[in-house]
């Protein structure tokens, strides 16, 4: 995933009822290594890495980029919620669009943390970039991100086979001004 592109970048800490959404900071560190080595957060996303290759790896202020927002809750990292350019995307029905991604650590989990947060994230995209769809791409087999691509009001545009599984591409039409 790439940069969205030209958005103002950051905007101000966006906050929900029970969360915040804001730019990477080095307090997030610790966070970072826990969700990119956490086997659970990473049954669909390739395997988790080795902590160690994480803690030499991971820039000392991590995960900054335009679309990019940690998760907050009371103070602490919690998750992420990723909005880039799927510029790469084996797709074509995808390839070009802004697509998003999500990943929260398993003690967040079954809250509804992550939908408030891609909600949020969602509104914040919509007045950025009015009028442009996103797409998202999940593991068929992912259960619960399933769940929350359809809460999102994500529909299937298509089924294929990536990374020895099957992969479901979303797509949330843009929204329609009123008349
Ligand atoms: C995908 C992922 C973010 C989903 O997290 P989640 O916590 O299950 O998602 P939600 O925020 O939608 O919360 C779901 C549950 O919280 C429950 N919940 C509890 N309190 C709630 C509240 N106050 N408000 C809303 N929901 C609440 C809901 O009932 C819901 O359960 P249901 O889906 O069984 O109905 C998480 O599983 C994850 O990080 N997975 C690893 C990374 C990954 O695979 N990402 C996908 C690649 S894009």
């Amino acid at each position: 995933m790439e940069d969205l592109g030209l958005v103002a970048w950051p905007p101000e800490p966006i906050k929900t009822e029970r969360l915040v959404l804001r730019e990477a900071g080095a307090r997030d560190r610790a966070a970072f290594v826990e969700l990119l080595a956490s086997p659970e957060v990473n049954t669909y996303l390739g395997g988790p890495r080795p902590r160690d290759e994480l803690e030499r790896e991971i820039p000392e202020v991590p995960g900054r980029r335009p679309g990019a927002f940690v998760v907050d809750l009371d103070g602490a990292m919690i998750g992420q919620v990723l909005l880039g350019r799927a510029t790469g995307h084996s797709r074509p029905a995808a390839a070009g669009k802004a697509e998003l991604g999500y990943l929260f650590l398993p003690r967040a989990w079954g809250f509804g943390y992550a939908a408030e947060a891609c909600t949020a994230a969602l509104d914040w995209f919509d007045n950025v970039l009015p009028g442009e769809p996103v797409v998202l791409t999940t593991q068929s087999a992912n259960t619960n991100s399933m769940r929350l691509a359809a809460k999102l009001g994500f529909t299937e545009l298509e089924r294929f086979e990536a990374w020895n599984a099957e992969q479901w591409l979303g797509l949330r039409s843009p929204l329609t001004p009123p008349s």
